[in-house]
Parts: C-alpha cells; structure tokens; sequence
C-alpha cells in the first residue's frame, strides 16, 4: 500500500508541472510569427505593426493601411514595376530604399525618412504588411486582437488547470475512501 501511495504522489507532482508546462507551450507556439497559412513570414508581425505606427508610415499610408499620400498597403496595390507586391524580397527593398514615379503617387523615401530602422526592423514591417493581406481586412494584427488572443489563451489554460485539478482531486479522494473501507474491512 505504502508503494501505491507513493506512486500516486509522484504522478501528481510530475503530472501538473508538466500539464502546465505543455499547455504554456502549446499557447506560446499558437503565437508564433506564422500563425496564418501561405508560407513564411521574414519577421515578426507584431513588432512591424508597432513599427509601422511609430515610424510614420501611417502618415502617408493610413493608420489602417488604407492609403494617402501613398498606395494602399491592404489589400496592396500593384504598382507597375512589380507582378508580386507581397514578395518579401520587393517589400524590403520599397521599404529600404524608398520609390518615386512608379504609381503616379507621390515621392516614398528610403525608410519613410527614418534612417535608424535597422534590417530587421524593416523585416518585421514586411512580415506585418504581408500578415495584414493574408488576412483579409484593415489591422487584421492590431494590438486589440493580439490582446484578445492573449487572454483567450490564458483563460483556456486557467481553465484546463481547473478541470485536471478536479479531476486528479476526485481520483485521490476516491483513492482515499477505497483505502479506507478496505482498512475498516481487515
Ligand atoms: C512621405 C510619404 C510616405 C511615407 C512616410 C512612407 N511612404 Fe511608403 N510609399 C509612399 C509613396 C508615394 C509610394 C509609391 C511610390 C511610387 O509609386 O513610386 C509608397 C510605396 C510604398 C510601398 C509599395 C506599395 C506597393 O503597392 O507596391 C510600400 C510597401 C511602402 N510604401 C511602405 C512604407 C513603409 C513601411 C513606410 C514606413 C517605414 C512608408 N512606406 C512610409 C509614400 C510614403
């Protein structure tokens, strides 16, 4: 008997950590820089959506990427002197180096004037406006939705907890009476 007891201390100890473990890992990878089909992404999505916000990109592009001054970015327009305007290697070289005279717009320069953007900065806008087209829709990957998405997994794992606890409750309790009758009994 002593054994069983044991046994049953040492499921429960490895069992939770581990349930826990698996179920922060299956919520952080349901985050990961490609969660939407159609192959991968050169950067991170979520920073690009901060960066294009806070680079001004907005200001000629729209907070929604809409359009202004500059094309619409979603759905994004074909310009001329590309068939693919979602080819990562197109959108980071527009976004580095900057384009004029191609759509009829206005004049677009080298890093929407922020010449601190660094490579993989510009990277992560390409993931962003790539991700924001995939989805179909304005700030498909607003910080909103990123938010929602966040407590949506956090409340399915508290959740889950809730539910394994119970259940590894009541099998201990049952264990416990099943113990006890079988000690009244001998
Ligand atoms: C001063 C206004 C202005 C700013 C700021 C600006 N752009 Fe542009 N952008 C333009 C214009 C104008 C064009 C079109 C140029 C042309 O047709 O030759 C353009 C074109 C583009 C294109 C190509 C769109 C297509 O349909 O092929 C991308 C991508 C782009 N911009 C991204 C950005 C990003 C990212 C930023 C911020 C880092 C930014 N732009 C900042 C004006 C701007």
């Amino acid at each position: 008997m002593a054994t069983r007891r044991w046994v049953l201390r040492a499921v429960i100890a490895l069992g939770v950590p581990v349930l826990l473990l698996s179920w922060t890992l299956v919520a952080v990878s349901a985050q990961g820089p490609s969660p939407s089909p159609g192959g991968k992404l050169p950067g991170d999505p979520a920073k690009g959506a901060q960066l294009f916000s806070s680079s001004g990109c907005t200001s000629c592009h729209g907070a929604s990427l809409e359009g202004g001054v500059g094309p619409r970015l979603n759905p994004i327009v074909t310009l001329p002197d590309t068939k693919n305007p979602l080819d990562p290697n197109y959108l980071i070289d527009t976004i580095t180096n900057g384009k004029s005279g191609v759509g009829g717009y206005g004049t677009m320069p080298a890093k929407g004037g922020n010449s601190s953007l660094t490579d993989q900065d510009i990277r992560d806008i390409a993931a962003f406006i790539i991700q924001s087209n995939q989805q179909k829709g304005p700030q498909a990957l607003g910080p909103v939705e990123l938010a929602r998405s966040n407590v949506f997994w956090i409340a399915t794992t508290i959740f889950l907890l809730v539910v394994v606890t119970w259940l590894l409750a009541r099998y201990n309790m049952r264990w416990v009476a099943r113990r006890a009758r079988n000690r009244g009994g001998s």
